[in-house]
């Protein structure tokens, strides 16, 4: 891996120590010159539907559209047809939850208290509709297969995973979540924000029903795109009540052209039978042209090699951590995490006076970009380990840590 020139797509890099791709990406030259050539284009005025990136009044009117669906496809091990482009995880989660999955008075939904709120926030509009919310304690920082088998039953309609949770790391084994889930018919929603991008995903192996991802975190893109993918055989049985016309499957084409368009006659088609039915209009053309050259520019990494380097570092990270003494948070074993690592010196005010001189370095020395987060009485500071990062970024971490430590009398 040519870690260098990588490097050099992410000009922050020259000014942070940057350790916070779980918070946000840090700006990509791929995308950032991508959606330059999109308003480029714009500016010249391409609008034909012929030259592959001209942008058009709609999103769906452009090959880029398609190529981000092919592409994310192809990192998830996906079929095309089982995939769509979206804005933010939250817009498809509400469609997930409170659209396509039909709720009875007592069926149940499963999370944990170390997913991010998002979904949680959804979940709690349930109650109206006689939904029981069962959510599952963290022990020692991991959702524990024991007590989810323990927790779903015949009622549980739904089960909802953090493929890795944010607050720790902690890491699903979601084929085995999706075996619990499906031996009492469940469906499993997969939000795999902060997985994506870092580990290698392979949707059908793991069985998933629904995932979600958003663009901007792991998967080093532009704000504002991401991924839902659905189960192929759920696609036809979930119909959404959220129609766009776009999607109708109109056999002769939009008719826009013709001299008898009829806006009933012609349009009186059901939506698509691939993931595309869930498009809710959203996208933005600059954008998809920015996560196209993500997803590509990806593919030329290789989300293997991404998956290597974040594991080899994640494991440099904590070892590295445990030599000065501080509480790993994130699990120990390496099945269940990758390089996001959480880190606790074990009091709130000496956490935040760390995160504070992470921040706050003297001139001249670059800052480390980290972040502050807890969530169900765990957390600490959330050191993001991605592919382009380097040993000596952990160290400068570390090195500042320490030195924060033997200020306050804290042995090393
Ligand atoms: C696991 C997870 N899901 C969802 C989100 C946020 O998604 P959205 O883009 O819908 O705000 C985050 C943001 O930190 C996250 O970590």
């Amino acid at each position: 891996m040519n870690l260098r020139a990588y490097r050099k797509e992410f000009p922050v890099l020259e000014y942070w120590v940057y350790l916070n791709a779980a918070d946000q990406a840090p700006p990509g030259r791929y995308w950032i010159d991508a959606m330059r050539e999109c308003l480029t284009l714009y500016e010249a005025g391409r609008v034909s539907d012929t030259a592959p990136y001209d942008p058009a009044t709609h999103p769906f009117l452009t090959p880029v559209f398609f190529e981000c669906i092919k592409r994310a496809a192809r990192l998830l091990h996906a079929k095309e047809a089982e995939v769509t482009n979206i804005y933010r995880v939250m817009t498809h989660a509400n469609l997930i939850i409170n659209d396509l999955i039909k709720w009875e008075r007592g069926d149940n939904v499963v999370f944990s208290d170390i997913d991010y709120p998002s979904i949680p926030y959804i979940l709690l509009g349930l109650r109206r509709k006689g939904v029981e919310l069962r959510r599952i304690k963290s022990v020692n920082s991991e959702v524990r297969l024991s007590d989810l088998e323990r927790v779903v039953d015949d009622k549980t309609k739904l089960v909802v995973i953090n493929r890795t949770t944010p607050w720790c790391g902690f890491t699903h084994d979601v084929k085995e979540v999706v075996r619990i889930a499906h031996e009492h018919g469940a469906y499993v929603l997969d939000d795999a924000f902060q997985a994506a991008g870092a580990i290698d995903i392979d949707i059908h192996r793991d069985g998933v029903d629904f995932l979600l991802t958003g663009s901007y975190k792991w998967l080093l893109g532009p704000e504002g795109a991401g991924v839902l993918y659905v189960r192929e055989d759920l696609i036809e049985e979930l119909e959404p009540s959220f129609r766009n016309y776009i999607w109708a499957d109109v056999p002769t084409g939009i008719p826009f052209g013709r001299p008898d368009h009829d806006n009933i006659k012609h349009w009186d088609y059901p939506l698509v039978k691939n993931a595309n039915r869930y498009d809710l209009g959203i996208c933005v053309t600059p954008i998809l042209f920015g996560w196209n050259a993500t997803l590509e520019f990806l593919e030329q990494v290789g989300i293997e090699n991404i998956e290597g380097r974040v594991r080899q570092l994640g494991n440099y990270c904590i070892n590295r951590l445990y030599e000065i003494g501080v509480k790993v948070v994130t699990p120990e074993d390496p099945r269940k995490r990758h390089g996001l690592i959480v880190y606790t010196t074990g009091k709130y005010k000496l956490d935040l006076k760390s995160y504070e001189r992470l921040n706050n370095t003297p001139p001249g020395e670059k800052p480390v970009k980290v972040s502050l987060r807890y969530v169900g009485g765990l957390g600490g500071i959330r050191v993001s380990c991605h592919f382009f990062n380097t040993e000596e970024e952990v160290d400068k971490l570390v090195e500042i840590q320490k030195n924060v430590l033997q200020e306050e009398g804290v042995n090393t």
